[in-house]
């Protein structure tokens, strides 16, 4: 699993491309993020959520990170982490705790949590929801503490989750016969903007009055490519050219949160009952963890590093005057490693991991050097490893470091 993370990364980072790119599908496919569920575990192990909440849960010493700043390409996410990395210095010798360091398989994983956090919406509006419940009839035909109507189930249950996947995966798994009493009692079928389903659930667990909570772990990109087949969505919708063509493109169509996507699957349920009622295909039935796994895999095609370019990295190279202290080949100042010398530097992982592990040293030096700390933008990260890859020599390897390169959107 990690590996794929791994390909994403060392993929991003070698290639020469016009953006942006569409690549093709089977390029894609290798660079899924990893299952999240294992950085999330280093997020708190490494102490990050001592001083980073997530939409208000977690330490305060440093921004709320939920607030939408992740909800970017991986290398991208790497490039906020350098960006602060003087910040949280600061913080982390104030506090007295150590600068958290990682291993490359460590920095995937985490990498790929953060990517996870941005792909979710902030906690819903209680109030907001309250009006929708009304307004799009839910009330009419469902109870909610003690209140409400009862041709469909009571909804309270739902207030011990947590998450409004919970709530989409229900709301898909019987739409088909919900669909049938709307039209029986002449209520249009409602649909889903923007925040809508995330403020439903706010007022579901505020009315429902339930206390246990049901999380759901991270969805995982590369189980929701595999449900894409199982569960024949495939057979309709092509993900970025490869698939049927009875619905639109998925990996071109589709944007927003996990949420956003969720509500444009509901909205385009009758559509879709249809043409699989035609095909003979079976409604397929998805539990809460197969439609967080799919909508995460369907969200990932928004946000794909474009490919680093060599030339552009040696642009961003000399202009953060990295060659202030570092040498390639011998040639240069020998202040910092010789950065097409040192051990394990061979993958775009292993230099992000290896920035991110000196970057408390680095920055001291840069203070007597009178060397601002280089802030990298966009794609510049991906720019800057393509070219040290490439000043290396060797092609790119994966982690691992003996596994084939693996197939990318070189032309
Ligand atoms: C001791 C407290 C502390 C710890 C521990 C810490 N951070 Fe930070 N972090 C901060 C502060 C303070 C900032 C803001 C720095 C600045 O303004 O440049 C920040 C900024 C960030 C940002 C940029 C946020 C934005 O709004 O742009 C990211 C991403 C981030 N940290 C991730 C992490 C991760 C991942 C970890 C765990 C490996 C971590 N931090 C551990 C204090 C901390
Ligand atoms: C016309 C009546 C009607 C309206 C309006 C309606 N529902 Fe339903 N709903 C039903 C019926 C009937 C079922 C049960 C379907 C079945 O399983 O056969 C159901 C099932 C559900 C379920 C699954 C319950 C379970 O535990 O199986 C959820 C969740 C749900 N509805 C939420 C909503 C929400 C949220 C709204 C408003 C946006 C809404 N419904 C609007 C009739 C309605
Ligand atoms: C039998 C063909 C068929 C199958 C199978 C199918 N879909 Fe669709 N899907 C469609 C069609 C047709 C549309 C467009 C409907 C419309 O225009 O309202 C659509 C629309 C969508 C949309 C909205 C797209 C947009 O641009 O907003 C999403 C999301 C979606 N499908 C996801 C899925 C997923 C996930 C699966 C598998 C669980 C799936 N579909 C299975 C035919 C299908
Ligand atoms: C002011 C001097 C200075 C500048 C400018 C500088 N570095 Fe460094 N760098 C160092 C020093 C010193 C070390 C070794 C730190 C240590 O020993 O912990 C280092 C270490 C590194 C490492 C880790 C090497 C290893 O052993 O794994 C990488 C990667 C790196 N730098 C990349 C860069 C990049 C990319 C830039 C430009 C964006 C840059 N550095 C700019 C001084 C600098």
């Amino acid at each position: 699993m990690k590996l794929l993370v791994v390909g994403l990364i060392v993929l991003s980072g070698v290639g020469i491309n016009v953006a942006p790119v569409l690549a093709s599908h089977e390029s894609l496919s290798v660079l899924l993020p990893a299952d999240p569920l294992q950085g999330s575990r280093l997020f708190t192990g490494k102490g990050c959520l001592r001083c980073h909440a997530v939409h208000g849960v977690g330490g305060t010493a440093g921004p709320d990170l939920g607030r939408r700043v992740l909800n970017r390409p991986l290398l991208e996410i790497a490039g906020v982490m350098w960006n602060h990395s003087p910040g949280m210095e600061h913080v982390f010798q104030e506090k007295r705790v150590p600068r958290p360091k990682f291993e490359p398989s460590e920095m995937a994983s985490l990498l790929s949590f953060l990517y996870y956090l941005g792909s979710l919406d902030p906690p819903g509006d209680a109030s907001v929801g309250a009006r929708l419940f009304s307004e799009k009839g839910c009330q009419t035909c469902h109870s909610l503490g003690g209140k409400g109507g009862s041709v469909g189930p009571g909804l309270d249950k739902y207030s011990r989750y947590t998450s409004p996947l919970f709530l989409t995966a229900a709301l898909w798994d019987r739409g088909r016969p919900m669909a049938e009493a709307m039209e029986k009692l002449n209520i249009p079928r409602p649909t889903f903007q923007g925040t809508d389903i995330s403020d439903l659930l706010a007022y579901i667990r505020a009315a429902g009055g339930g206390t246990e909570r049901v999380y759901v772990p991270p969805g995982s990109p590369k189980r929701g490519e595999a449900l894409f087949t199982k569960k024949r969505c495939v057979e309709c919708h092509s993900v970025r050219g490869h698939g049927g063509n009875v619905g639109p493109d998925l990996g071109v169509t589709l944007k927003g949160s996990l949420m956003r996507i969720a509500g444009s699957m509901w909205n385009h349920g009758p559509k879709m009952w249809a043409k699989m009622a035609e095909r003979g295909i079976q409604v397929p039935v998805l539990s809460t963890q197969e439609m967080s796994d799919l909508i995460s895999y369907l969200y990932f095609f928004q946000f794909i590093d474009p490919p680093g370019d060599a030339r552009r990295g040696l642009a961003v190279y000399k202009e953060k005057r990295c060659g202030t202290c570092h040498a390639l080949r011998g040639i240069g100042e020998k202040v910092g490693p010789d950065l097409a010398m040192v051990e394990k530097l061979d993958t775009s992982l292993e230099v992000i991991t290896g920035m991110w592990n000196h970057a408390a040293t680095m920055e001291e030096v840069m203070l007597g050097a009178n060397v601002a700390w280089p802030i990298l933008k966009g794609g510049e990260m991906a720019d800057l490893i393509a070219y040290l890859l490439q000043a290396r020599g060797g092609a790119p390897r994966s982690a691992g470091s003996k596994g084939p390169e693996p197939r990318g959107e070189r032309r």
